[in-house]
């Protein structure tokens, strides 16, 4: 009879794949990416990628500044992989954009960006049926 402990052990591992593995494909590829823009990122573009992150109800409508991107609008799927690349590892403000987008290169490797950057431009596919603003909920800073 295994060791019940042992059994729960090796299902819990079994269940959370570490991010870092090197998987080739595209799908894979995009639940990496997911899982980190769900640790890094939703905080400000929102856990279904629409830019309504918990910071932006909190933070950016008092401050009246930039808000993070709507990377579920259908322009991403065209966005080059390097400039997302770019903008995710040097930040806003080295690329002429809101200081509020911080600069992650020194935070996570380079594998891990290009996996953020695949998610960015697959994440219009998925996540495009939540980009419509419901009533009251307009992005307007004004
Ligand atoms: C503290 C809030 C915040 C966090 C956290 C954050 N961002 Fe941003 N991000 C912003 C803001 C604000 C902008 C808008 C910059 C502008 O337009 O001036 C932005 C812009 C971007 C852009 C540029 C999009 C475009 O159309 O040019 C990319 C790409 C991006 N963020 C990716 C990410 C990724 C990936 C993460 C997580 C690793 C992340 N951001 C985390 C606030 C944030």
């Amino acid at each position: 009879m295994p060791n019940p402990r042992i059994l729960i052990l090796a299902l819990l591992l079994s269940a959370t794949p570490p991010i870092a593995s090197a998987q080739p494909d595209a799908e894979a590829q995009f639940k990496r990416g997911e899982k980190l823009f769900a640790a890094y990122c939703a905080r400000c573009h929102g856990k279904n990628a629409d830019a309504e992150g918990r910071m932006v109800k909190r933070l950016y409508r008092k401050l009246k500044t930039q808000l993070p991107n709507n990377f579920t609008l259908g322009i991403y799927a065209n966005r080059p992989a390097e400039y997302l690349h770019k903008i995710i590892t040097n930040g806003g403000e080295n690329h002429s954009m809101s200081k509020y987008m911080p600069p992650f290169g020194e935070e996570l490797s380079t594998e891990n960006i290009d996996d953020l950057a695949h998610f960015i431009k697959k994440a219009p596919e998925k996540y495009a049926r939540h980009a419509a603003p419901q009533p009251g909920q307009e992005k307007s800073i004004t």
